[in-house]
């Protein structure tokens, strides 16, 4: 079956002061999870046609994915193309989407929730009774996020290779809602907690997952 590894990036600076959106870079556990990804990262290898493939590695564009992402080897793998007569060599580096970048808040970019509440009581209220919907003032909802990633879920059903994606909570609730076979309404409600790799295995009837916490 095919593998998928989704993670969140390591703690960033405005994880810890509660902001969301933004483009600051990992706090110290942040640097620490990069550090423990790293290592487990070996792991990223698996077995396709009877053949060690290690996975893809994809991360978003923005700094806390990347950050999150260094500490993670490229291997140098022989890649056999259709024609059964070209071989080449290819450096696994990680690709940086802009597909994969979080769900933009537009105004509310930087903000902790409370500023929200507090400068835009409407806008609060608005998102809390349908948040799958609601799209923040000069920002994104998550039905724009669906769209924008249908592509790249696309790329992902038709790929044998696995792949790992360093992403954000917004983004992998609905990639995950999307290989899990959850209603559309339940994606921005699903937590994907820091500090762990969660493994997917889609098969014909369904989803096998697997969570490993790697810092608590
Ligand atoms: O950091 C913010 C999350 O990634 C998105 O959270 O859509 O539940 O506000 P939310």
């Amino acid at each position: 079956p095919r593998t998928f590894f989704f993670t969140r990036h390591g703690q960033s600076e405005y994880n810890t002061r509660g902001k969301i959106g933004g483009d600051s870079g990992l706090s110290p556990n942040g640097m620490e999870y990069a550090r423990r990804l790293g290592k487990w990262a070996k792991e990223r290898v698996c077995v396709v046609d009877g053949k060690e493939v290690p996975a893809r590695l994809w991360t978003s564009t923005l700094r806390r994915t990347k950050e999150t992402a260094q500490f993670i080897d490229h291997p140098t793998i022989e890649a056999k193309f259709d024609d059964g007569f070209q071989h080449d060599w290819i450096q696994m580096r990680p690709m940086a989407r802009r597909n994969l970048d979080e769900l933009y808040a537009g105004s509310c970019d930087g903000m902790t929730y409370k500023e929200i509440e507090d400068v835009f009581p409407e806008e609060f209220k608005a998102r809390q009774s349908d948040k799958l919907a609601y799209r923040y003032p000069r920002g994104e909802s998550y039905m724009d996020v669906i769209l924008r990633l249908e592509p790249l879920a696309h790329e992902m059903e038709r790929t044998r290779e696995p792949i790992m994606i360093i992403g954000h909570q917004g983004i992998l609730r609905i990639l995950y809602a999307y290989f899990m076979g959850l209603k559309r309404e339940d994606a921005p409600y699903v937590s994907i907690p820091l500090n762990h790799v969660l493994k997917l295995n889609p098969h014909a009837y369904g989803c096998k997952e697997e969570r490993t916490c790697l810092l608590s």
